[in-house]
């Protein structure tokens, strides 16, 4: 992969793990696209980028603002000519519990974790299939797998946004166009700071480096850390009844 000929949309890219990116991807020569709703936050990220020398810009918007996301990319077409990679990856974490379960917070944030991600294709995806090259990346999570306690509305999201991409990705066979779904462990950022509890936690540097590897291949589904990964995967074969007695006492989530 080329690096310096690719413009790359990254949403969420404010802080966290799309902070991270964008910092990497603009290291190796990437003009970067900066999406997320505190301009602040990311002018102080391009900032950093240009001072080291690399391309950014920033484009503060709402990932569920479909109108406000379009326009952002076509401000990033304009200054860089195309959009050739797109990680969606901005989203929302919260606890949910069964007996106080509000609909609106569901919905909230179902509408930036699932809609956000929906908003962001649409964005990029025509122009792709016009040039017959691209590549969408999701950062869904290992949540995506089965159902955790206490994150009903946080799994539905990721499961969702797998789902989604997976649907995305048979429907593009053809197109030059290539779709990436990243199923995360827990990792150090402002979403997962002061919880407990997480096994296998990882540094942002550490994760970032190894998704844009499985970036880099072009691979279409990527789990990780292995040892969780292998976990969860386990948990899917096992029998319901144990599976539930398992989750209720090992409350592993993001
Ligand atoms: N950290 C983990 O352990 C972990 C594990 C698996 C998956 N993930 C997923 O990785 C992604 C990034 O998480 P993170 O850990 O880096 O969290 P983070 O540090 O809290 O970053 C979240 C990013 O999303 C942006 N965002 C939130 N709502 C938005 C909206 N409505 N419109 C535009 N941008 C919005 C935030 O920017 P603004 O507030 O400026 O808008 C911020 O840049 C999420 O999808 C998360 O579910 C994280």
């Amino acid at each position: 992969m080329e690096w310096s000929e690719k413009v790359v949309l990254i949403t969420g890219a404010s802080s966290g793990i799309g902070r991270g990116f964008a910092v990497e991807f603009a290291r190796r020569g990437a003009a970067v696209g900066l999406l997320a709703r505190r301009a602040d936050a990311l002018a102080e990220v391009v900032e950093e980028i240009e001072a080291a020398g690399g391309r950014a810009i920033a484009l503060p918007a709402d990932v569920t603002d479909a109108d406000a996301v379009r326009f952002a990319a076509c401000a990033l077409r304009q200054k860089f000519g195309y959009i050739d990679l797109l990680i969606a990856n901005a989203g929302v974490g919260g606890t949910t519990y069964a007996a106080d379960l509000c609909e609106k917070e569901v919905a909230e944030l179902i509408k930036v974790n699932v809609i956000g991600v929906v908003n962001s294709v649409t964005a990029v995806i025509p122009h792709m299939i016009e040039r017959g090259t691209g590549q969408l990346v999701a950062i869904s999570s290992l949540a995506a797998y089965r159902g955790l306690p206490k994150s009903a509305a946080y799994c539905a999201s990721k499961a969702g946004v797998s789902a989604l991409f997976e649907s995305l990705r048979i429907d593009l066979m053809g197109t030059g166009v290539a779709v990436t779904i990243i199923h995360p462990g827990f990792i150090k950022t402002p979403l997962t700071a002061g919880r407990s509890h997480m096994p296998y936690l990882m540094e942002l540097d550490g994760a970032v480096k190894k998704m844009v590897h499985a970036i880099e291949k072009r691979k279409k589904s990527y789990s990780f850390p292995w040892q969780l990964a292998n976990i969860v995967r386990a948990c899917m074969l096992l029998p319901i009844p144990l599976y539930d007695w398992i989750a209720a006492r090992n409350s592993f989530r993001e």
